[in-house]
Formats: structure tokens, C-alpha cells, sequence
């Protein structure tokens, strides 16, 4: 009975496990020119068109995203905690507004699809 019971909770993981990561799957794959026009609605005032920080004129100023070495390291689930909790949150910078009241989860991975798909530097 408890084998059974168990294979069975096993399963029902799996099931949870599975509903609950796919979609994030999917997501994965952003949708990086929508996320272009959001990143230059939201985001380009401090980080730059580009996200190398642009206006210098913004104190405290804005480090590169897009440093080579930098970016692709940071898992997905990094960058969406950032973007959507904001950095105080994140233990970076407050001058980083959270974003989850405003973009949808879908917006944030069509973001960071846009900017893993801007140029290294
Ligand atoms: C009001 C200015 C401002 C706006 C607007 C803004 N950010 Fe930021 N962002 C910051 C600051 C300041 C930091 C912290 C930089 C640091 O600590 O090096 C930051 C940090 C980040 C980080 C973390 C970088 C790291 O080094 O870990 C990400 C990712 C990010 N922002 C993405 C976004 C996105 C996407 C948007 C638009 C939805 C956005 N930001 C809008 C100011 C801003």
C-alpha cells in the first residue's frame, strides 16, 4: 500500500513538475522584438538603446548589461527576479524599479530575449 501510494505521489510530482515547467520551457524562447520595443519603452532611459548604460547623465550611473562574460552567465530566473522585483530586492542598486505590476512575465522573457540578443562588449 505505502509503495504503491508512493509511486503514485511519484507520478503525480512528475505531472506538477511537468505543467509547472513547460510552460517556462516555452518561454524561453522570448519573443526578442517585442521585447526590443518594451526595453526602449522602460528600460533605455538608464540602460541605453543598446544596454551599455547610455546616459552618463543618470547618477548613480548604470553599469553595462551587455559586458562580455557577463550577461550569459546570469541564468533567466536571475534577470527575471531582477527585472521583475526591482533591485533593492535583488540586493542591487533601488534606483532599479521593479517591473512586475507593469510587464507581464511573457513581456519580461520577450526583454530578455532582446537583450541577450544585443552585441557583447
Ligand atoms: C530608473 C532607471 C532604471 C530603469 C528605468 C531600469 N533600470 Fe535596470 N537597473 C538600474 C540600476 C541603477 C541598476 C543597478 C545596476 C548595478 O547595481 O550595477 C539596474 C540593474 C538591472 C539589472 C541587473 C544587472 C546586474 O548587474 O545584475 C537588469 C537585468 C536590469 N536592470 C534590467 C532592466 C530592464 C529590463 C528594465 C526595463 C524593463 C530596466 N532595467 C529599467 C536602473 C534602471
Amino acid at each position: 500500500m505505502a509503495k504503491r501510494g508512493a509511486a503514485l505521489n511519484a507520478a503525480m510530482a512528475l505531472a506538477f513538475a511537468v505543467l509547472v515547467f513547460y510552460p517556462r520551457m516555452a518561454w524561453a524562447e522570448g519573443n526578442a522584438a517585442h521585447g526590443e520595443r518594451l526595453f526602449g519603452q522602460y528600460c533605455a532611459g538608464c540602460h541605453g538603446p543598446d544596454g551599455r548604460g547610455g546616459a552618463h547623465t543618470f547618477m548613480p550611473h548604470v553599469d553595462t548589461l551587455t559586458k562580455k562574460g557577463y550577461i550569459d552567465q546570469m541564468p533567466d530566473e536571475y534577470l527575471a527576479f531582477v527585472i521583475g522585483e526591482g533591485g533593492a530586492a535583488s540586493g542591487k542598486s533601488a534606483y532599479m524599479p521593479a517591473w512586475k505590476s507593469k510587464l507581464s512575465e511573457q513581456d519580461i522573457q520577450d526583454i530578455i530575449a532582446h537583450i541577450r540578443s544585443l552585441p557583447n562588449f
